[in-house]
């Protein structure tokens, strides 16, 4: 088994002057993964129109290849996350398969559209985008706070759809507040009600195990270049045979109307070197030990939660079931609560303290978001606690 910790850190091209407590936002690539995107970049190289054409995908006006590059690694993919490759396409990140499913769908006057307030902004704002001009609105419902428990996020879920609901977008994990939502169970209820779900998992797949077909929603879009390992720009798009007819790409070419997944395999000339390297992200997850893996990156972010909130005298209330390998925990009063504190705070982390950290403004406060990843050990929060505490008054 691996040695997590910041002997791990060599493993990443993390600047290792920086405490690195981020990993969700963006990213970071390995060397390994990186390396090998390099080997199929060059792979390419040697003959780039013949491996465009005539390996990487089903094209409309080419001899196929018996096995698609990209069919291949979707296979590897869905192997890892409970889909069948045939299920799963590539897209550059989350909001393009988000951006995806909304443009496909038909929205009339009156049809709404559903996202919660722990919901990605963005997500929200290519919902409104699409619903201007149809009629159509977004409506967005408010959850209980961290430490309502599991019961309290389906119900409010719940109470929030409508006769008009045509689609609710729900995050798996959600970003600025980091709770695991028991989105089998808020699906469970959609169906009921007949209601579409698109579950953002943007944060799930190499974050924690993930069976998408158990799931059972209409759309699963991810992030593989988070906590999958894969280089950036990397998600995919998870659609069951069923939502796949009149799904577009976020990118029309050539493929219209010839089939999900030659529609997505093609979307212009593109560098596919993230999406084929895309399964040795999970293989380097693998090669750390997945079980472990989580159970120390869980270890790390509930343990440094309970660390920082008991050195600032603020309250952590998120039950650990919610709790993946993120923590958001409120800072204390005295450090403000306008967007421009946080920036401040979150500058001076970075640029005095050398801690890379979000510092989020919400619920009329300010919160600290801390990831946990291989290479963070558990003195690294409590650094942070002792950073923030100083700067108190
Ligand atoms: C929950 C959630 N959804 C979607 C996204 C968007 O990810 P991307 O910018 O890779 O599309 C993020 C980014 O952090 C996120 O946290």
């Amino acid at each position: 088994m691996a040695q997590f910790g910041r002997a791990m850190l060599a493993e990443w091209p993390l600047d290792p002057d920086i405490t690195y407590l981020n990993h969700g936002t963006v990213g970071v690539t390995p060397r390994a993964v990186m390396a090998k995107q390099q080997a199929i970049r060059e792979r390419i190289a040697r003959n780039p129109a013949q491996f465009m054409f005539r390996e990487l995908a089903r094209l409309h006006d080419m001899p196929a290849p018996e096995f698609p590059a990209l069919r291949a690694a979707a296979e590897a993919i869905g192997a890892r996350v409970g889909a069948r490759g045939d299920d799963l396409v590539f897209v550059d990140n989350a909001t393009a398969g988000v951006n995806a499913v909304l443009r496909s769908l038909p929205w009339g006057p009156g049809d709404e559209i559903v996202v919660t307030d722990h919901g990605y902004g963005a997500l929200a704002r290519a919902a409104d985008a699409v619903t201007r001009g149809a009629g159509a609105l977004v409506r967005t419902i408010a959850l209980p706070r961290a430490g309502a428990g599991a019961d309290a996020y389906v119900a409010a879920i719940v109470n929030g759809l409508g006769a008009r609901t045509r689609l609710l977008i729900v995050d798996h994990v959600t970003s600025g507040s980091a709770l695991v939502l028991p989105i089998e169970r808020v699906v469970a209820e959609c169906r009921r009600r007949d209601v579409p779900v698109l579950v953002d998992g943007a944060h799930v797949p190499g974050a924690m195990p993930l069976d998408i077909e158990t799931i059972g929603a209409d759309w699963y879009v991810a992030n593989l270049h988070k906590w999958g390992m894969a280089p950036r720009s990397c998600g995919f798009l998870w659609a069951p045979p069923h939502r796949q007819s009149g799904l577009h790409p976020p990118v029309v070419s050539w493929g219209l109307d010839t089939g999900f997944t030659r529609e997505f395999d093609w979307m212009g000339t593109r560098d596919p070197s993230p999406w084929l390297a895309a399964p040795a992200g999970f293989e380097f997850l693998e090669s750390l030990g997945l079980d472990a893996l989580w159970k120390w990156n869980h270890m790390l972010a509930w343990g440094g939660a309970h660390v920082m909130a008991a050195r600032w005298g603020t309250a952590f209330e998120a039950s650990e079931s919610m709790i993946g390998c993120m923590a958001t925990v409120p800072l204390p009063a005295s450090a403000g609560s306008s967007p421009e504190d946080a920036q401040r705070l979150r500058d001076a982390l970075l640029f005095e303290e050398r801690i890379e950290v979000p510092v989020l403004c919400r619920d009329g406060g300010l919160w600290i978001r801390v990831c946990a990843q291989a290479y963070n050990e558990p003195r690294e929060y409590e650094r942070l606690a002792e950073a923030v505490a100083a700067r108190r008054g």
